[in-house]
């Protein structure tokens, strides 16, 4: 797994006994030349699109990578496109499972684009590993089938689309407006990751990560520090960077202007 990412995810493997070495993350994505390098492994759960948290989009080289390193291993890619309705930037990026359906197991959800408390989500399988994607879920239905069927009228009927174009451009709104604040009052914080998704990373000066966080608390900010999703065996140096992952989805467009000037007000 990359080494920035979320815990919840690393126990359910841990917890099945796995060993989750982590990959190291930078500009470009995931360091896939790590992963050829580290013996014995199966499989690589990556963000390509847009790297949770700290937002990189997969190169075109290493998306190459790790499709030739899947080939070649019989290795297994799990693709985490968790946020791929939200593209501000530019194209959108398409899917590893497209180049290479055979070795790359989709995973999408409607979390982001919906709400998280609806526990939808979707896996494209490799027509080889259905059996036993099958028999691992077990024949308890573990999603409501309403909830399905009206997400299914959802997307057929084109509100779907409509909602998603909707919230794209009130999301991009809030990025730029988040962009320009930060530039504007905070000119110590860079703000990265922001091509796509409801997150973005705002870099700080080293060793303040601690110290920022408590004082977005004291403003009354619910925001996470970058080391709450570092895995425990990340490398050193570069690795350990100090920053805020912000969600500027969840606010109210009325609490929004107040809750940005309170982020910039609680920015070294
Ligand atoms: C990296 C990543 N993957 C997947 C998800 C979606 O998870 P779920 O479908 O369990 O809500 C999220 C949601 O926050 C996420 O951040």
């Amino acid at each position: 797994m990359e080494e920035y990412g979320l815990d919840i995810y690393r126990a359910v493997l841990t917890d099945r006994g796995m060993s989750v070495p982590p990959l190291a993350v930078d500009r470009g994505g995931a360091r896939i030349d790590d992963l050829a390098r580290l013996e014995g492994v199966g499989a690589a759960l990556l963000t390509p699109a847009h790297q949770f948290p700290t937002g990189a989009a997969l190169s075109t080289e290493r998306r190459t990578e790790v499709v030739n390193w899947a080939r070649s291993t019989g290795g297994i890619i799990l693709e985490d496109d968790y946020d791929g309705e939200f593209r501000y930037d530019r194209k959108p990026v398409g899917a590893l499972q497209g180049m290479e359906p055979e070795h790359v197991v989709y995973l999408g959800t409607a979390s982001k684009s919906l709400a998280p408390a609806l526990r939808l989500g979707w896996v494209v399988v490799p027509p080889r590993l259905l059996p036993a994607v099958t028999a691992a879920k077990g024949r308890v239905e573990t999603v409501s089938v309403l909830d399905q069927l009206t997400l299914a009228e959802f997307l057929t009927s084109g509100t779907f689309d409509r909602h998603v174009r909707g919230r794209r451009q009130n999301y991009r709104r809030r990025r730029d407006q988040l962009l320009e604040s930060v530039a504007q009052h905070a000119p110590n914080t860079r703000v990265a990751g922001i091509a796509a998704g409801l997150q973005a990373v705002l870099e700080l000066p080293r060793g303040t990560e601690t110290r920022t966080l408590a004082a977005a608390a004291h403003h009354g900010l619910d925001v996470s520090g970058l080391s709450e999703f570092r895995h425990p065996a990340a490398g050193s140096g570069t690795s350990h960077r100090d920053g805020l992952v912000v969600n500027f989805s969840a606010v109210s467009d009325s609490a929004w202007p107040g809750a940005l000037a309170s982020l910039c007000a609680a920015l070294p």
